[in-house]
């Protein structure tokens, strides 16, 4: 049994902060195996956790990534079924780490298309697979949700009870990412982002505690957790508010590429409009497909209470021509199953931010345009573009407030803004690097016309950011340097920055 001590974890940090320093030479570890920290894995309290390559298990792993990039290969792949064994995981790495750096990364739904943010190549993942249940205690009306469960199975478990939470719109997403990021519900606008509907977090910290953070308790923990991301625990636990849950309005409906400018005419207002419908949820996306290879608008309508063909998206009705239209009275659960995207492609998301200004929107378009065209002549296999506009809404703010504030910095905003993703997804390895150029010289190109216009907004959604983006920057500087303070007062020897160092790290900003 490996039960590492005070003295050791202490020995190690000193040797993980030389190390960073050193990170060519090593010449005292030279001795180590390359699969050094696994072996110490297998040798601890959750051996039988560990996975190894071309096992079952660690290939299921891998493969399950949302983005094909993503699949880096670690020595070995750590699937903890409890908090406990988590903390016992993290606790053996970095105790590991006093003979070398033992890198991890934590991975829940596994969806961030960013490699590195979720594995490691020549570390451990500790992935959270088995800890993917939902429960509802009926007295508080609290969900109480792990970190790999998927929205679609958390819908699937509420439903029938009656309740339901702010959860993500595709029903394979993960939660433990999308709520540390944010979160972006159809029940937004009515009940606040994602994030602001989380209660408490159970997270273990880097020295292996198991500490609860909610608006009481370590509440500055509490509040750095919706947006930090990564920075500060593992969160082992979330417990989310319910409400009752009723049939949404919702579904998808394609347009002719010509329509753009109609719709964009109808977004502004939409998104300007005083007093606009909470219950209305809106996202309006150009996207062309070689599977079906049309160039469309799409507009997915979703309206959180049973009423068809609501008056809040009547401008976009007086749009004639769709091409098809799936809008119904259906449960939650149905709507996140029509929003599954299963991808074994690779994927690039962008992101930024601008003014609702009509020029503003058809420079997207025009831009996403030449894309296409370079697109179309250049790359091979099977590929996918979508660009969304959804709206920001101020709504967000003060559902954020009133539950002990979040790090996003949405009070600097008093004013509705677009939050702009593009969405990159291709088959062939050959053509990374033609998407992901494409992919930056689009939102380039936006970010240059909108600063030229003066309808740039500086927030960027950390959960659609590139590697290249910043959001933590973009949060503003108090929340930067709240969340500094934050990541020093729990984890005061940077494990978390050093040994973890996948995802958006507050220490480089
Ligand atoms: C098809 C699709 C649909 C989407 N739909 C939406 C949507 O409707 N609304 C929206 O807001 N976003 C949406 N997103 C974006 C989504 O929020 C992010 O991709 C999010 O990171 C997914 O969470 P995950 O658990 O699957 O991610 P992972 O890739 O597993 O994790 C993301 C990051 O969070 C860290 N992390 C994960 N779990 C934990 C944990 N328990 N403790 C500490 N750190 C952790 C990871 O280390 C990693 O850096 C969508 C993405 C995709 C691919
Ligand atoms: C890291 O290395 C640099 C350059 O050799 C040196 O100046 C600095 O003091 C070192 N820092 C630490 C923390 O050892
Ligand atoms: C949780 O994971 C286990 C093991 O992979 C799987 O059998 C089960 O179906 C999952 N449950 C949910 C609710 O997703
Ligand atoms: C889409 O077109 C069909 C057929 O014309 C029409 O019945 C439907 O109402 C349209 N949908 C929307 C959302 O306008
Ligand atoms: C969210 O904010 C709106 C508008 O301020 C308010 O009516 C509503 O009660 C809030 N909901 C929650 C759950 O805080």
């Amino acid at each position: 049994m490996f039960r590492p001590s005070f003295a050791l974890l202490a020995a190690a940090l000193l040797n993980v902060t030389r190390a960073q320093n050193e990170t060519k030479a090593e010449p005292a570890t030279h001795f180590l195996p390359p699969g050094y920290c696994c072996t110490v894995l297998t040798i601890s309290d959750i051996s039988e956790r560990v996975t190894y390559p071309g096992q079952s298990a660690y290939e299921a792993s891998l493969a399950s990534y949302f983005d094909g990039k993503s699949r880096l290969t670690p020595d070995c792949i750590v699937q903890p079924k409890t908090a406990e064994e988590v903390s016992t995981a993290v606790k053996v790495l970095v105790s590991a780490s006093l003979l070398k750096p033992c890198e991890f990364a934590v991975r829940s739904g596994g969806h961030t298309p960013i490699p590195g943010s979720n594995n490691v190549d020549n570390g451990v993942t500790i992935d959270l697979l088995y800890m993917n249940g939902t429960s509802y205690n009926v007295d508080t009306e609290v969900a109480s949700i792990s970190p790999a469960a998927r929205w679609g199975s958390v819908y699937q478990t509420l439903e029938p009870l009656g309740r339901m939470v702010a959860g993500g719109r595709g029903s394979t997403v993960g939660v433990g990412g999308y709520l540390l990021g944010g979160g972006i519900s159809h029940y937004a606008p009515r009940v606040g982002l994602s994030c602001d509907n989380v209660l408490n977090f159970q997270v273990v910290l880097a020295d292996g505690r198991i500490l609860d953070a909610n608006k009481n308790t370590n509440a500055d923990l509490f509040t750095a957790l919706k947006g930090g991301s990564s920075n500060f625990g593992i969160v082992t636990r979330y417990d989310m508010e319910t409400f009752q849950s009723e049939d949404l309005w919702a579904g998808i409906v394609s347009y002719p590429a010509w329509t753009a400018d109609q719709h964009f005419k109808a977004l502004v207002n939409f998104g300007l409009k005083p007093n606009r419908d909470p219950n209305a949820a809106l996202i309006i996306f150009q996207g062309y497909s070689t599977a079906s290879p049309t160039d469309v608008v799409r507009a997915a309508f979703d309206y959180t209470k049973p009423l068809a063909r609501p008056d809040a998206y009547r401008e976009f009705f007086a749009i004639t021509n769709n091409i098809s239209d799936t809008t119904k009275i259906q449960p939650m659960s149905s709507v996140a199953a029509e929003f599954t995207s299963v991808t074994t492609n690779r994927v690039q998301f962008r992101t930024l931010s601008f003014k609702i200004d009509l020029a503003t929107l058809q420079e997207t378009a025009r831009l996403y345009k030449i894309l296409l065209l370079e697109l179309q002549t250049k790359a091979s296999g099977q590929w996918r573009i979508s660009c969304l506009h959804q709206v920001w809404s101020t709504l967000y703010t003060a559902n954020s407030t009133a539950r002990g504030g979040n790090v996003l910095g949405m009070e600097r905003y008093t004013e509705n803004f677009i939050m702009y993703q593009s969405y990159l997804s291709w088959s062939e390895t050959k053509d990374d690097e033609l998407f992901i150029n494409l992919g930056l010289a689009l939102t380039d190109g936006i970010q240059k016309f909108a600063a030229s216009k003066g309808t740039a907004v500086e927030y960027l959604y950390l959960n659609y950011a590139d590697k290249d983006q910043d959001p933590l920057s973009a949060y503003g500087a108090d929340k930067v340097k709240f969340m500094k303070t934050v990541a020093r007062e729990y984890d005061p020897l940077s494990i978390y920055q050093t040994l973890l160092p996948g995802g958006f790290k507050i220490s480089n900003v």
